[in-house]
């Protein structure tokens, strides 16, 4: 960004704060300079920020410096649902201009990945919810090689395992089955580029250290190499064969093409920016998701016995399949809970008001033109841990959520007061692969593994690590490329 820019977006934000938020609470200071003090603070610690608005205003929106924009903080549950933000239309609250800003991130890591492509990913990922139960067994074969040989263990010595990044590999490996299939799913360059576009993005994100990547190695240009020949092959195949020629595999391509219009939509480029679009929105959150439940498992070692015996006792009675999962109501509930208390970011729902309008929630408050509005990512009892708690209410309930045709309880429900996949317009698509994914990794770990703490004691794992509003379980992890490499010291023990 020029000075120029830079200057100029610095004085909007101070005017814009004195003409019209006055009467919005702010947390940290509103003063002229004393504000971008607070930013820089918000980038260091932004969920103890967070925290402390939604301690002093429970029932209301804050708003908090950012270098660049005021953040608006929506804390009250009844200012998330219907007619608020949750279902705001899209000229109204706009996810698209949200992301955009990441957007632009992405332009600048080496490639022109467009917030836009993150939507139209909606109905593909739609589509492989749909597939899900056919493709369920090479899911489960995926996952079964990956953690062999990740893992890497043979007779019954403990193995010292640095989590996250071999959960990264073990999730980019197995989403990729589905989204591209052999053998590129198992080309570790490939799915070393997938789970460096993140660390890209992070990386300008924090200090614009984009020279460091210099063209050759810029992940999103390097993401074409890798599929763009097979993206072609399939290209020419439709054009020779008809859309459903023999032998035409079931993956995130074939779903692209079906949904893709003649033109653009069916270019290669385009087609590649898609797919790297999805595998970045799949990785990084997956495999946080599922780091935070291995130190959630160590942590609370009392949970994995009765877990092993419902994996085992489910897999015996129905096999693996994609159904057999919904019964394993502990696994899922234990995976809920540990992402009720580590969220992948303390400030959810990211809109733009585009309206020129403004936005006014039903308390009256009113938001500008042109703010950013986040949900506060809080929960309840933060230090009480019990994995359970969701089975233990689905059995109190004594009904079949499934039958009644609502999703509740389950890790792929969304309501106000569950929002670890969103709720409303914009909800995650690619819950129900993550739930299927996250379940399935996890039951066959509790089958097939014992793990245990670094550092022993009830209660005791890594504390999270922030950069801005986003949360990791460890500290982050660059890619050698940046010379910031960090492998983060969050390691668990494990025996077959
Ligand atoms: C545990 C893993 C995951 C978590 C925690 C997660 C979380 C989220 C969240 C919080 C949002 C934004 C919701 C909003 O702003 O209202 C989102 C959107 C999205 N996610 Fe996920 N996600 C996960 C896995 C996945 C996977 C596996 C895929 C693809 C296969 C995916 C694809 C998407 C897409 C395409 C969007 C944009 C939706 C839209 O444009 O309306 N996510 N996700």
């Amino acid at each position: 960004m020029t000075r120029r820019y830079g200057n100029y977006l610095f004085l909007c934000r101070q005017r814009s704060y004195c003409s019209q938020l006055a009467s919005i609470p702010v947390v940290g200071s509103s003063g002229f300079l004393s504000s971008y003090r607070d930013a820089y603070k918000f980038i260091l610690n932004a969920p103890t920020l967070v925290q402390r608005g939604y301690d002093q205003y429970p029932e209301g929106v804050f708003h908090v410096a950012h270098l660049l924009y005021w953040q608006f903080v929506v804390c009250d549950h009844k200012l998330i649902g219907n007619s608020e933000v949750a279902s705001a239309p899209e000229d109204v609250l706009s996810f698209h201009e949200a992301t955009r800003k990441l957007g632009s991130l992405y332009i600048m890591a080496g490639g022109s990945l467009w917030a836009d492509d993150i939507s139209s990913c909606q109905t593909v990922v739609t589509s492989l919810s749909r597939n899900l139960h056919r493709c369920f067994p090479d899911v489960r074969d995926e996952i079964v090689c990956a953690f062999d040989d990740v893992m890497q263990l043979q007779g019954s010595e403990w193995k010292t395992l640095t989590v996250l990044p071999a959960m990264m590999a073990g999730v980019a490996r197995v989403s990729n089955c589905l989204f591209v299939g052999l053998p590129l799913c198992r080309n570790e360059p490939y799915l070393q580029n997938n789970i460096d576009i993140q660390f890209a993005v992070d990386i300008v994100r924090s200090a614009n250290r984009i020279t460091l990547f210099p063209p050759f190695l810029r992940p999103i240009a390097a993401g074409h190499k890798f599929l763009g020949k097979l993206v072609e092959e399939r290209l020419t195949k439709e054009k020779e064969f008809g859309p459903d020629w023999p032998g035409k595999p079931n993956d995130l391509i074939s779903w692209l093409l079906t949904d893709a219009q003649e033109g653009e939509e069916r270019t290669t480029g385009l087609l590649v920016k898609l797919i790297m679009s999805i595998n970045m929105a799949a990785i990084h959150t997956s495999s946080m998701t599922f780091t935070h439940a291995l130190f959630d498992l160590t942590a609370h070692p009392e949970h994995f016995l009765p877990m092993r015996e419902e994996a085992e006792h489910v897999v015996k009675e129905e096999g693996w399949t994609k159904a057999a999962l919904n019964n394993m109501v502990k696994i899922d509930s234990f995976l809920q809970e540990s992402q009720r208390l580590h969220v992948i970011s303390s400030l959810l729902m990211n809109r733009r008001v585009v309206s020129k309008n403004g936005f006014t929630f039903s308390d009256g408050t009113h938001i500008p033109y042109g703010a950013y509005i986040s949900i506060a990512a809080n929960y309840e009892n933060p230090t009480v841990f019990d994995g359970f708690r969701f089975a233990c209410e689905r059995a109190e309930r004594k009904v079949d959520d499934f039958s009644e045709g609502i999703f509740k309880r389950h890790m792929v429900s969304t309501a106000v007061d569950h929002l670890s996949f969103g709720t409303g317009k914009h909800t995650c698509p690619g819950r129900f692969f993550a739930a299927t994914e996250l379940k399935a990794m996890l039951a066959h770990l509790v089958i097939n593994y014992d793990v245990k703490a670094e550092v022993e004691g009830p209660g005791v794992r890594p504390a999270d690590t922030s950069f801005s509003a986003r949360t990791s379980p460890t500290p982050p992890i660059c890619p050698d490329v940046t010379g910031m490499s960090d492998a983060g010291s969050s390691v668990i023990h494990l025996r077959l």
